[in-house]
């Protein structure tokens, strides 16, 4: 079990809570779909993903990056037992969507530097930055348990 100080679980919920996953997701994905284009042959219903207007302007990827965005609310909430919250959404990326684990990755990369971009160095300090690389690894190991 991972274990978290009590500096790492205030970092976390102080950085959520002033999350808005409307905001920060749509970022994130569509800085994925840029930075890391083979990411874009999961989502081949999206429509223009040419160009990166085209990608910040796409509601599909806005809508899409708010979901992912909000999947992460499951580990805030379940601090103590990320892996099992993550169960069924790991089966369902590995069985059903074949997402490639590394992608979990270069995504949680992405969210980083979005969330990191948002808040600036005088709230996203150094602390907080390992606390929050920290939990998005756990998230990452957990969404990719379930591959064989
Ligand atoms: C669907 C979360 C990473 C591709 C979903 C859903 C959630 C989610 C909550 C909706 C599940 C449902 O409908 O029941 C996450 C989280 C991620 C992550 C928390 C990592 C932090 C990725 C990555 C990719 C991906 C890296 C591909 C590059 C997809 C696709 C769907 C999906 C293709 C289905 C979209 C649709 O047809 O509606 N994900 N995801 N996910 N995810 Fe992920």
């Amino acid at each position: 079990m991972v274990e978290w100080t009590d500096a790492e679980r205030t970092a976390i919920s102080t950085l959520w809570s002033n999350i808005d996953v409307g905001e920060i997701g749509p970022q994130a994905l569509s800085r994925l779909l840029v930075v890391f284009p083979w990411t874009q042959r999961y989502f081949p219903g999206f429509g223009d993903l040419s160009t990166p207007a085209a990608i910040a302007a796409n509601p599909k990827v806005a809508q899409h990056g708010k979901t992912v965005m909000g999947g992460l609310e499951t580990a805030v909430k379940n601090m103590d037992n990320i892996k099992n919250a993550y169960a069924k959404l790991s089966v369902m990326h590995s069985e059903k969507l074949h997402v490639d684990p590394d992608n979990f990755r270069v995504l949680a990369e992405c969210i980083t530097v979005v969330v990191a971009a948002k808040f600036g160095p005088s709230v996203f300090t150094a602390g907080f930055q390992e606390a929050w690389q920290k939990f998005l690894a756990v998230v990452v190991s957990a969404l990719g348990r379930q591959y064989h």
